[in-house]
Parts: C-alpha cells; structure tokens; sequence
C-alpha cells in the first residue's frame, strides 16, 4: 500500500506510481460528461484507497510541495473545507481565497487575468463561480488544471462524483436502483451533475419538484437520448415505497429574481421520521447541504440519513481528484 520507501526520501510508495503520463495528468474536470463509466470505476477505486489511507494513517506525502489555488465566488462549507482537506491529508498546501471581495476581483479584475495570475503560484485551481461556464472559460486560459466547484446554476461535477460514491459505499452497486430526486431541479446544479452521471448506469430515475423547479428540459432530452426510465412528478408519496435512493435539495433562494417566487415554493417539501414511515428500511437518504428545513433534525439519527457521511465521502473523492490531475494517480 502505500507506505514510506526508504530509498527515496521525498515521496512515498504508491499504488498509484508518479506517472506523468497518468491519463488525467494536467487535464480540467469542467463536466461529468468528460467521464466513462471506466473513468468512475478508476476515480472510485482511487477514493476507497484515499479512505484506507486516511483510516491508517490520517496524513501523507502524495502531493508534498503541491500547491492547491482554491478561489471561491460565491459561498461554500463543505466544497471548500473538503478541497483544503483533501490538500493537506495528501501533503500539499492551499491558497484560500474565498473572500474574493478582498482580492483584486473587487478592483474589477477579469476571471482570466485573476486565473492567469494565480497559476503562478499553483499547480491547479478549484474555482467556484456564479455563472455557467466560468469554469470552461478558466480552463481556456489556464496552463494549469482548473476544478469546477460549481458554475451558477450549471453543473458540479465533484459532487456528483461524491454523490455516486457515497452511493456506492452505501448500497454495493448502482445499477438496479431507484433514485429520486427531490426538491429544487431547476437551479439546483448538482442534480443536473448526477441525473447526467446516473444515466451511465442501469438506473430509474424519478425527478420531484414544483412546477416552476422541475429539470430542464435540455437533461430531460439528454437522459432520454441515454435510454434512461425517467418520471416527472409532484407528489413523493407516488414513488417513495419503491425508492432506494431519495435525494433531497434546497431551494436555491439566491437564484430568484423575485424573492416571493421562492416564498411560494420554499417549504414545498419537508422529510420528516412520519414521510419516510413507508420508505424501504435499507433507503439511503442524501442530501448535498445546506440544508434549509427540507430536511428534519429528527431523521439525522435514523440509519438510512447519509448526508453527514455523504461529506466525509467527499474529502476521498476529492483527494483522488487532485492526485490524478496532478499526475499521482
Ligand atoms: C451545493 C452547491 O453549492 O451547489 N452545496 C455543496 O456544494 N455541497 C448545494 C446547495 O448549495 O444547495
């Protein structure tokens, strides 16, 4: 596994070599549509050794003098804090700039010349924005690989990728289940990520939502083209005896343009110990957080609640991430 090899005193051992020549080396992660199911399969097996290796030993050298950019336009706990982690378990080190109203972006700076700017001091950057495509735009610029942490209302593709492992680890296997997902689909970019992962495997997939917050049609379209059963409905109850996985999500408040639209629909949906009363016993409950009411303290100790451990998934996953774009895995 990997341990210390005492003939080279600066990396450790791996598995996983120093290949430069690794197939994710220097590549962005922009989209979930950049990955086979081969991909995931290698991404999976990367975060279960990342896991093992945490549990054994907390902290190693993968990434020793790596140097992580992490730039945040917009709020973050968990992808931040979890990227930073991820860093520093592998060795490396973070330039936080989550504030970037303290940086030059509020002199008025470009996305670029910011990007262009901290590639000098980085090896790659996870940059989190308010519009669609920012990322893909980043990467145009950038030498270095970028992470999309999230673009606006388009796509997350880290967390889709936790999303899929916490299932994984939790259930065995993808394929065969039923997964729905619950809550604001409009804005809401992490299911728009992982309804577009799921429809790699052999998976039904149920979309709830008010009817101003149901998918866009343009995921609809992809996920019918993949031959994936899709239903679109209102109600949970019509659905939730034959759900194995039930993904819930806020209402993205701060995507409104007019705040009363988000009063009318933001209490839509609330899961509490009496909803999930009909659920299967063995239901996994998911959740990217914050949550904002959609879901009931009373259920975090209920087994099938995996939202605090959906977060703890995420830091393997992340590791693995980095270590592959930076040529370690
Ligand atoms: C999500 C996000 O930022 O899209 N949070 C996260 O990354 N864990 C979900 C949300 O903000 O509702």
């Amino acid at each position: 596994m990997i341990l210390q090899d005492k003939n080279h005193n600066s990396s450790p051992h791996l598995p996983f070599g120093d290949q430069r020549t690794a197939p994710w080396y220097g590549k962005s992660i922009l989209s979930v549509k950049q990955f086979s199911d081969k991909d995931l399969q290698y991404i999976f097996e990367v975060a279960h050794e990342m896991r093992e290796m945490v549990e054994r030993v907390g902290t190693f050298d993968l990434l020793k003098g790596k140097i992580l950019a992490n730039l945040f336009y917009e709020p973050s706990t968990r992808t931040a804090s979890s990227f930073t982690a991820a860093m520093e378990r592998l060795g490396g080190s973070v330039i936080p700039i989550n504030e970037v109203k303290y940086s030059s972006v509020a002199k008025g700076e470009s996305l670029p010349d910011t990007i262009r700017s901290l590639e000098c001091y980085s090896d790659v950057i996870v940059l989190r924005h308010p519009d669609v495509g920012a990322s893909a735009l980043a990467a145009q610029y950038a030498r270095k690989p970028i992470i999309n942490a999230g673009d606006g209302i388009g796509e997350h593709p880290t967390q889709a990728l936790l999303d899929l492992f916490t299932i994984l680890e939790e259930k065995g296997q993808v394929d065969g289940l039923s997964v729905t997902l619950l809550g604001d689909l409009k804005f809401g970019r992490t299911v728009h990520s992982l309804s577009r992962l799921l429809s790699l495997y052999n998976v039904r997939l149920n979309f709830i939502a008010p009817e101003i917050l149901s998918m866009p049609r343009e995921i609809i379209a992809e996920l019918d083209e993949a031959g994936v059963p899709c239903l679109e409905l209102q109600k949970l109850e019509e659905v939730l005896a034959e759900t194995d996985v039930l993904y819930v999500t806020r209402v993205q408040k701060e995507r409104f343009e007019d705040v009363k639209e988000y009063e009318k629909v933001k209490g839509t949906y609330i899961i509490s110990p009496q909803t999930l009363a009909t659920a299967k016993n063995d239901l996994v409950l998911m959740h990217p957080l914050p949550r904002v009411g959609e879901i009931s303290m009373e259920l975090d100790d209920d087994p099938r609640a995996a939202y605090f451990r959906q977060m703890e998934y995420g830091m393997y996953v992340r590791m693995a991430l980095l270590a592959m774009v930076l040529g370690k895995a």
